[in-house]
């Protein structure tokens, strides 16, 4: 049906937050969840959004304004004016909560640029769509890195590279789903402020920074070997890692390494924290559905929302 080629994938960072701001590879997961678009032009102008995806509490008024910019820069880019002759009806849907840390931003203004093509009717690439989903970030992010647009795009998992042009990027081979819990520690942090932290941080004490970067990519190399060879224990063993380095980062927090610890001790394979971090999501690997549940019931314990899905 129409509604299931609209759809935009969520993701979680496998490894590599803030390190990919500095143009070194980042693993990027999408998960299942999605957000679809209905996209009906209408004979009167006007836009007419009408939300009905699932958020964390505030989301309305929290996000409203940076959403109808996201939209409005997705417009622009294809060159639509809903002021003139016709009007444009947006219906969002899907299970992607909003505002959790997930990239529903991201995978909004991706389903948006894949209803539209087909309400066009205009035929477009997935690079087309992917660039129409970056333009809609702007609306969000300011300047994001894209690595939330191409995951959305692109869905499975990707590793991905910012350079000084476009940024490139590989779908990696998964020969079955990663089974993982995610979890929100409830608290939301800004990107750009978190962002610029560290930025402050490698300029008072670069060699130190440099120490990071390094070990970072030696694990991301490992990283990558790992999921190639479809070893997820390995691979966990990585992300907790990866998680260390967060927290030498100064990214994490003490609700983010409390629901990694619970993770782990609940038998994850491994655990580390998503994205901005100071807030926001952990993510596990569970390998098995059994473990799954069990990490799943230890973090609803702790994390006021708790998600079990699949990197597919
Ligand atoms: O909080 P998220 O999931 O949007 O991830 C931000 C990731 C950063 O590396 C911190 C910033 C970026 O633009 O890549």
């Amino acid at each position: 049906d129409v509604l299931s080629r609209t759809k935009g994938y969520g993701k979680l960072i496998l490894m590599g937050e803030h390190f990919v701001v500095y143009k070194v590879p980042a693993l990027v997961g999408a998960v299942s969840c999605y957000t679809d678009c209905d996209a009906v032009f209408t004979d009167k102008p006007g836009l007419e959004v009408i939300d009905e995806r699932p958020a964390v509490p505030n989301y309305k008024v929290t996000k409203k304004d940076e959403a109808d910019v996201a939209i409005g820069l997705v417009l622009k880019h294809f060159g639509i004016d809903t002021t003139k002759e016709r009007g444009l009806k947006l219906t969002f849907g899907g299970d992607l909560c909003c505002a959790s840390g997930i990239g529903a931003s991201a995978a909004q203004v991706v389903a948006m640029a894949r209803a539209l093509s087909i309400a066009l009717p205009k035929a477009m690439t997935e690079d087309e769509i992917n660039a129409a989903g970056y333009e809609g970030e702007k609306g969000y992010h300011g300047t994001p890195s894209g690595i939330d647009n191409t995951a959305a795009t692109f869905g499975g998992v990707l590793k991905f590279q910012r350079t000084d042009g476009d940024p490139i990027f590989t779908k990696k081979k998964v020969s079955e789903p990663i089974r993982i819990v995610y979890a929100s520690t409830g608290i939301t942090s800004s990107t750009t402020k978190v962002v610029g932290d560290v930025k402050a941080k490698k300029e008072a004490d670069p060699a130190w920074f440099d120490d990071l970067l390094k070990k970072y990519v030696a694990l991301v190399e490992k990283g990558e070997k790992a999921i190639d060879a479809g070893d997820i224990t390995e691979l966990g063993k990585l992300l907790n890692e990866n998680h260390t380095l967060c927290q030498e980062l100064t990214v994490s927090c003490k609700e983010l390494d409390d629901l990694v610890t619970a993770a782990r001790e609940a038998g994850a394979v491994g655990a580390k924290m998503s994205g901005t971090g100071r807030g926001g999501l952990m993510l596990a690997l569970t390998p098995t559905a059994e473990i799954q549940d069990k990490v799943a019931a230890a973090l609803e314990k702790l994390a006021p929302q708790v998600w079990k899905t699949t990197f597919a």
